[in-house]
């Protein structure tokens, strides 16, 4: 199976975390959005979903499925996202689409994180995506070093030629050479850090399953 396919397998299984009734988080990502065009099949049992981009917002709202503010509505009992890396506890990396903030927001409002991925995503230690960190445009220099006294390589993120500025009107770090064998003390250290919005690891927001596409079907991993 190619991996778009592993996507779209993934993407259609997470409907059974779906509960009839219940307004349901939404990710973003090429595995989401297979998973926003099954979620279209169920729609009519649905009153809608909570979106972690603009981007998801707009493909849920072409298919007919409403869109609720995070702060129109109260806990969530699922949340289902795709990852750039998950390991064998259920910690993350997440970011690469640039949605990292918002993806972690709706997260924490969720009772249940339904990891949606293919099988390259799973990692023995996170760290060799480079690590996606959502950061205010004046702190750039200054994070860049803190992280090269971590051993690590940031490189703002462009977007054709220019610095990617997020739905949040940030900017992103991508970081290289990391080492991240504590993903919880990683995460908390570099998220008091001044300047940082958002650090793409997903440690105290971590799955809370995942449904991995592999070629012999999918795998249903619990953590
Ligand atoms: C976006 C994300 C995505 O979930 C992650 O990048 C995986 O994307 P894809 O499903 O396209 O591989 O964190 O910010």
């Amino acid at each position: 199976m190619t991996q778009d396919e592993l996507k779209a397998l993934v993407g259609q299984a997470a409907l059974q975390y779906v509960t009839p009734g219940d307004i349901v988080g939404v990710g973003t990502g090429s595995t989401v959005n297979k998973f926003i065009d099954a979620l279209a099949t169920m729609k009519d049992q649905i009153p809608g979903a909570v979106s972690s981009s603009v981007a998801s917002t707009a493909r849920l709202k072409a298919l007919g499925i409403p869109v609720f503010e995070a702060n129109e509505v109260a806990e969530l009992s699922v949340y289902i996202d795709g990852a750039d890396e998950i390991d064998a506890q259920g910690h993350m990396i997440k970011g690469g689409g640039a949605a990292l903030t918002r993806e972690k927001i709706v997260a924490a409002q969720s009772r249940r994180f339904i990891c949606i991925a293919d099988e390259s995503k799973m990692v023995k230690a996170l760290g060799a995506f480079p690590l996606p960190v959502e950061v205010i445009p004046m702190a750039t220099a200054r994070l860049i070093r803190q992280f090269a006294a971590l051993g690590g390589k940031a490189h703002l993120r462009l977007k054709d030629g220019a610095p990617l500025v997020t739905d949040n009107g940030q900017h992103i770090l991508d970081v290289t050479g990391l080492q991240i064998t504590d993903p919880l003390a990683f995460e908390s250290e570099v998220n008091q850090w001044p300047g940082v919005v958002t650090v793409g690891v997903f440690a105290h927001q971590k799955a809370s399953v995942c449904l991995l596409g592999t070629n012999s079907g999918v795998k249903t991993l619990t953590f």
